[in-house]
C-alpha cells in the first residue's frame, strides 16, 4: 500500500483552531494512520490578530505528540509547518521565525484570502520566491481568482510555486461545482499536493483515504501515487535532507 503524506492539517492541539486536547490531536492522528498516511505535516494558521501562537508553545507542543505518537504508532512521521495568511509583513513574518517553514526547509505554505486578486497573489509569491523561498498555495481551489482563471495555476507553477489543494474539495464535500473544478485541476495537471486541512473529528476531518480513492479511480494509481506519495517525498522531504548533508 502507498505510503500517503497529509501536506496540511491542523492537528497540532492548543494552539490554533483544531483540537484543544492532545487525546484528540490522537485519535485523529490514528484516523491518518488508517487512512494509510505515514507523514503529516502539521500546519497551524499564523494569522495576525486571529491567531498568533507564540512559537516556543508550538514547538513544545509539537514535541510533546511527537513523543506519544513514538510509542502510539511508531511508523508515522510528524513534521512540523505553518499555514501563514499572506499579508504584506508575509516576508519578515517567516525571516523572524514567527512563522515556521515547512519541517526547516525553504517551502512555505501560504494562505490567500478567498477574494484576494491574481495581481496581489502572483505579487506576493513573487516577494516570498525573492527572498529564497518556496511557496506552496493552500487550498488554491478556494480563490475567486484561480477558479475564474485555472490559468493563474500554471504561471504560479511557472515562477517556481507549487498547488496544494484539499481533499475535501477535490472529493466534493464543498459542493459540485468546486470538486468539478478540482477534477479539472487535475486533468491539467496542474495540481502538486493534497491536504485535510483537517480541523477535528466532526465538521472537517481526515479525509487523505476518500480522496486517495477518488483520485485513483478518476485519473489511476500512477497520478495518485505521483500526488500523494511521490511530489512530497521528492519536493519537501528531499529539501529535508539537504538541510543536513
Ligand atoms: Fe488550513
Amino acid at each position: 500500500m502507498p505510503e500517503y503524506f497529509d501536506m496540511h492539517c491542523h492537528l497540532l492541539y492548543g494552539v490554533d483552531d483544531g483540537p484543544k486536547e492532545m487525546e484528540e490531536a490522537l485519535q485523529m492522528l490514528r484516523q491518518e494512520y488508517d487512512d494509510g498516511v505515514r507523514t503529516v505535516y502539521l500546519t497551524p494558521h499564523y494569522r495576525k490578530k486571529m491567531f498568533e501562537c507564540p512559537a516556543d508553545t508550538i514547538a513544545r507542543h509539537f514535541e510533546a505528540l511527537q513523543a506519544q505518537v513514538k510509542q502510539a504508532l511508531p511508523e508515522l512521521k510528524l513534521r512540523l509547518g505553518c499555514e501563514i495568511h499572506v499579508s504584506m509583513d508575509v516576508v519578515e513574518d517567516i525571516k523572524s521565525g514567527r512563522c515556521a517553514t515547512m519541517s526547516g526547509t525553504e517551502l512555505v505554505l501560504l494562505e490567500f484570502s478567498e477574494t484576494a486578486e491574481k495581481k496581489y497573489i502572483l505579487e506576493r509569491c513573487h516577494a516570498v520566491i525573492n527572498k529564497g523561498y518556496v511557496p506552496i498555495v493552500a487550498h488554491a481551489e478556494r480563490c475567486v481568482a484561480v477558479r475564474k482563471d485555472i490559468e493563474l495555476l500554471q504561471r504560479l507553477q511557472n515562477m517556481g510555486a507549487y498547488i496544494q489543494m484539499s481533499a475535501g474539495s477535490i472529493i466534493g464535500e464543498d459542493g459540485f461545482l468546486l470538486k468539478r473544478f478540482c477534477r479539472k485541476v487535475m486533468q491539467m495537471d496542474l495540481l502538486d499536493f493534497v491536504g485535510s486541512d483537517a480541523h477535528d473529528m466532526k465538521s472537517r476531518k481526515v479525509n487523505i483515504g476518500k480522496c486517495a480513492d477518488y483520485i485513483e479511480k478518476t485519473m489511476g494509481a500512477d497520478y495518485r501515487d505521483q500526488i500523494m506519495c511521490v511530489n512530497p517525498m521528492e519536493i519537501v522531504e528531499r529539501s529535508i535532507g539537504k538541510r543536513y548533508e
